[in-house]
């Protein structure tokens, strides 16, 4: 131990003052150099004077081993080991509460095409289809009849000078002549009975010109020359086919989209409910009348009013004089009665409406129906 610690000893000595962190080191070594004098220098004195510095003696024999010492203070945290092998694979742990619910997946491909449906139910009559292009013009038609003769024209110019007239009549004798000049007197004789009269004398100079006769009656008029004739058709034909094509566009606007139109017919609603007196003023005051339809084609056009609008309509025929007629009187040439139609409910049935079906039934005229003019 001795000889462990004293070379330690001097060591600290030769160092001399320590850095700071050895200082704890520096106190153990004193502590410890402390122990060494009292075993081999500092025995404390007995009796009497101290004695001359002995020989140094020999070293003793090596003691026993000392107890071991206390436990030193805990060293510092050492480096960090090495990541040990992967420990043994736990049991399972219990079953988890189950999470909350996934988002919806991407759509899956379309499955197989399903088996035909049974057929639907047969449709409402479709809309009427648009106004078709303009035809072709027809073929040319055969010359008319001879139009009425016309207005009498305007009165002419003076026409150009007339040739000469013809010779005129022989004009009346001339007034008579200056006695010729006397003949050679004869002999003498006894004087005769008085002779005939004398030769005509030659005519005299032409009179004068007589006053100017009346105004004669006016000539039949000229005809006009055929090329001006035929250039004024082509212009009007241009014209017409400009009015046509006018006429087909302003037509398809006008039908859009609550008129329809049935040959010569057309059916405009005006998109409103009214009754049947009122509905009555109101197309006759835009210079039509309530529609009547006359055919099928025709009830065929208002019911598809009815469907646009999905309203009942008001037609215009009445039950009038113990028969249902048209609004000139005249009786029905066509009807669509509902079955079981007309039946003058509660006897107070005599205006007609017609279902979006299309059938008709009576009905009163005090209700309020759509309102659908023809014109
Ligand atoms: C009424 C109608 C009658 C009859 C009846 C049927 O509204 O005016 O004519 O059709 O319905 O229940
Ligand atoms: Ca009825």
């Amino acid at each position: 131990m001795v000889m462990i610690l004293l070379p330690l000893f001097m060591l600290i000595l030769l160092i001399g003052p320590l850095r700071s962190q050895d200082v704890e080191m520096k106190n153990e070594s004193q502590k410890i150099m402390t122990h060494a004098c009292s075993l081999v220098i500092c025995s404390p004195a007995q009796n009497g004077l101290p004695g001359r510095d002995g020989r140094d003696g020999r070293d003793g024999p090596r003691g026993e081993k000392g107890d071991p010492g206390l436990p030193g203070p805990a060293g510092r945290m050492g480096m960090r080991g090495s990541r040990g092998p992967a420990g043994a694979k736990g049991d399972n742990g219990t079953v988890g509460e189950p999470g909350p619910k996934g988002d919806i997946g991407p759509r899956g491909p379309p499955g197989p095409p399903g088996s035909p449906g049974p057929a639907g139910r047969e449709g409402p009559a479709g809309m009427q289809g648009n106004v078709g292009p303009q035809g072709k013009p027809g073929p040319r038609g055969e010359a008319g009849p001879k139009g009425e003769m016309g207005a009498p024209g305007m009165e002419g110019s003076a026409g150009a000078t007339g040739p000469p007239g013809l010779k005129g009549e022989r004009g009346d004798p001339g007034a008579r002549g200056v006695p010729g000049i006397a003949g050679i007197a004869g002999p003498p004789g006894p004087i005769g009975p008085q002779g005939p009269p004398g030769a005509r004398g030659t005519p005299g100079p032409k009179g004068d010109r007589g006053a100017p006769g009346d105004k004669g009656e006016k000539g039949e008029s000229g005809l006009p020359d055929i090329t001006a004739l035929r250039q004024q058709v082509a212009a009007l034909q241009t014209q017409l086919q400009g009015l046509q094509s006018t006429l087909s566009q302003y037509k398809k606007v006008e039908m859009f989209p609550d008129g329809r139109s049935v040959g010569e017919k057309i059916f405009k609603t005006g998109g409103f409910e009214k009754t049947f007196a009122e509905a009555q003023q109101i197309c006759r005051q835009a210079g039509g009348e309530m529609a009547s339809p006359r055919s099928a084609a025709e009830n065929a056009a208002v019911q598809q009013l009815a469907i646009a609008q999905n309203k009942n309509v008001f037609l215009g025929m009445t039950y009038t004089n113990g028969k249902f007629t048209y609004p000139t009187g005249q009786p029905l040439v066509y009807s669509n009665w509902a079955p079981g139609e007309p039946n003058n409910d509660s006897g107070a049935e005599q205006c007609v409406e017609l279902y979006t079906n299309g059938k008709w039934n009576d009905k009163k005229c005090g209700e309020n129906r759509l309102v659908v003019c023809e014109f």
